[in-house]
């Protein structure tokens, strides 16, 4: 497996390869989502690509940047036993160096669900996201559903820029208790990870009402809010629905100023996403309705596809 330290090392190996290249963003601390998005990529693509760098322009003032889990070591035996070509491995001075002065800004997407609470948040991710989709030239590129208005935001870019690659979307992996994979649930003491199950809990909730026939957004969303409202140590930032393909508003739990729409005549597919905390810890979950939809074809279908 090639280690590739600097942007440098990265295009002298990328025109090494012909045919095609898997691309698999990360931020390291990697768990078997991350692995999934690889094993996706190894199964379709000649090479596949990883990088880790927990990139500072996608964090805000007060958040977890230095605290964020570090385990290169460990990140890299479960690359190289997985199959991955290469990994990149850059430092924030490599990727901004001094002078550094272009950012990406995609503008409507952005201002709800995540963006609303992390104001900086997506610009950092798409001028990240950006530089690596330069250096590496993928043919596609392997995101989690997990971070669904991420995928949506990226693709939004992918198609503004007219970048040449397709992404792919898989599912979120989850725990047995159904508890979504995430670098951050180290963060969670016993009682809270316990806890942490109410976010997938209620999601299944809604999942099952909506597909009974439940198209009543306040009913839906209350479903999830009464799974979280059992647990003392849980306190939901948002609880959500949009139009999956485009994120245009339907409803949210506490209404806030990001905007309230109309439930779609159609059965067109929704997005049901919420963020939580536990203390300190945000933790997100999401699901498509209807349920049938949150497979890797269905996902990358819908998805930002609007
Ligand atoms: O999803 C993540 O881990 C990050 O946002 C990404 C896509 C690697 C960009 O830093």
């Amino acid at each position: 497996m090639h280690l590739l330290h600097t942007p440098d090392d990265f295009i002298a190996y990328r025109k090494s390869l012909s045919g095609t290249i898997g691309l698999v963003p990360t931020m390291g601390a990697l768990h078997a989502g991350h692995l999934s998005l690889v094993n996706h990529a190894r199964a379709d693509n000649q090479h596949v690509i990883t990088t880790i760098f927990v990139n500072p322009a996608q964090f805000g003032q007060g958040e977890d940047f230095t605290a964020y889990p570090r385990t290169l070591d460990a990140d890299l035996q479960k690359l190289a036993h997985a199959g991955v070509d290469a990994v990149f491995l850059p430092t924030p001075d490599n990727m901004y160096p001094r002078g550094y002065q272009t950012y990406i800004t995609v503008e409507d997407i952005t201002r709800g669900l995540e963006g609303a609470m992390r104001p900086t948040h997506f610009r950092g991710v798409t001028t990240v996201v950006a530089k690596l989709f330069n250096l590496a030239q993928p043919t596609t590129a392997y995101f989690g559903q997990k971070d669904a208005q991420q995928v949506c935001v990226i693709r939004r870019m992918v198609r503004d820029l007219h970048m040449p690659l397709s992404i792919a979307v898989i599912p979120t992996s989850r725990e047995s208790d159904g508890l979504a994979m995430s670098s951050r649930n180290v963060y969670l003491s016993d009682e809270q990870r316990t806890g942490a199950v109410c976010l997938s809990r209620g999601i299944l909730r809604a999942s099952s009402l909506y597909d009974a026939g439940e198209r009543n957004p306040s009913a839906l969303l209350n479903a999830v809010a009464d799974e979280i409202q059992k647990e003392s140590q849980a306190s939901a930032d948002y609880i959500a629905l949009n139009v999956a393909r485009t994120l245009a508003p339907i409803a949210v739990i506490p209404s806030a100023d990001w905007g309230m729409g109309d439930m779609p005549h159609t059965d067109e597919p929704l997005l049901l996403s919420l963020t939580v905390r536990f203390g300190k810890t945000r933790l997100l979950d999401n699901a498509l309705l209807p349920h049938h939809l949150n497979t890797r074809d269905g996902l990358t279908a819908v998805l930002g596809a609007g």
